[in-house]
Order: C-alpha cells, then sequence, then structure tokens
C-alpha cells in the first residue's frame, strides 16, 4: 500500500456518514466510527484515527482520546478473527477462571494478548462481564459464554 493510500475505503466511509443522522454531533459518532474501523480493519492504527478525525472534522487527537480510554481498540497490529475475553474479576476468579485461563493459553499456545499464529484467536484479559451468577464467564466475539468449564472450552474451540 502506497503512504497515501486511504485504510478508509468509500464503503467504509459511507457506514459512518450513515451514522450522522441518528446523533447530535459528528463528534458523537466518534465511538461508532471506531468500531466500524475496527470490525473492517481488525485494528485501529493511526492513519484511521486521522482519516476519522478528518471525516468527522475533528482533530485526531480528539479520536485518539476516546480510542485510548478503551482497552478494546488496539493500533498496533489486527487482532485475531476472533476475539476471546477471560472475565477475572471476582467472582469468576473465585471459580478458577485463572485454572481456565492457562488452559487456554496452552491450548492456544499463546499468552494473554496475544494472537494465535494462524490469525484465527486473539486471548485477552476482562473484568467483570456481567455474569457473575454464572461465573466463570468467557466472551468470544459478541457471545458470552457462561459456566464455563475446561471440557466447554475443548467444544467451543471446535467451532472457533
Ligand atoms: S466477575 Fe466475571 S462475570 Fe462478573
Amino acid at each position: 500500500m502506497s503512504p497515501t493510500e486511504s485504510l478508509l475505503t468509500d464503503d467504509l466511509r459511507a457506514a459512518v456518514r450513515a451514522h450522522f443522522p441518528r446523533y447530535p454531533t459528528k463528534q458523537a459518532v466518534t465511538l461508532p466510527a471506531l468500531h466500524l474501523v475496527n470490525e473492517r480493519l481488525g485494528y485501529v492504527p493511526p492513519q484511521a484515527v486521522e482519516e476519522i478525525a478528518e471525516l468527522l472534522d475533528l482533530a485526531p487527537a480528539q479520536v485518539q482520546d476516546t480510542l485510548s480510554f478503551y482497552g478494546f481498540f488496539k493500533q498496533d497490529k489486527p487482532q485475531g478473527k476472533t476475539r476471546m475475553w477471560i472475565c477475572r474479576s471476582i467472582a469468576c476468579a473465585a471459580c478458577e477462571s485463572e485454572e481456565l485461563l492457562k488452559y487456554l493459553c496452552e491450548k492456544l499456545g499463546i499468552e494473554p494478548g496475544e494472537t494465535t499464529a494462524d490469525g484465527r484467536i486473539t486471548l485477552e484479559f476482562a473484568e467483570c462481564l456481567g455474569a457473575c451468577d454464572h461465573a466463570p464467564a468467557i466472551l468470544v466475539g459478541e457471545t458470552l459464554h457462561k459456566n464455563m468449564t475446561k471440557a466447554k472450552i475443548e467444544e467451543l474451540l471446535k467451532t472457533l
């Protein structure tokens, strides 16, 4: 890709603009825009931040401020096709989520924060996923998996 080539395709820009009528200001579209870019690119590199800012008539620092507030967005490299978050907050920790995390790390051959060599899965920590009464919980993409066990993880990995 040449240095001047845009990361945001026309299609992606149109998807961001489609949010304008639904929000009171262009600035309010920052978070939806970050999600759209993240979905398409797998991350939000600095060039994309600049392009989003231009699209929203903002300074890049304003977009960067929003981005950096959330641990969800990454900037250094694309995330795996599937992102997997293991809850490590109190209820899940009491139900051995650390054990499940270790098990997953071994199975996938990666550490938390890393992506499998084939780009299939990124493994991450999460704070409370809101399913404390079904601990331990794991979020896979947008699907919450409750009362997880090693056996359930085995089954889950077969589907990814
Ligand atoms: S502590 Fe894990 S879901 Fe709440």
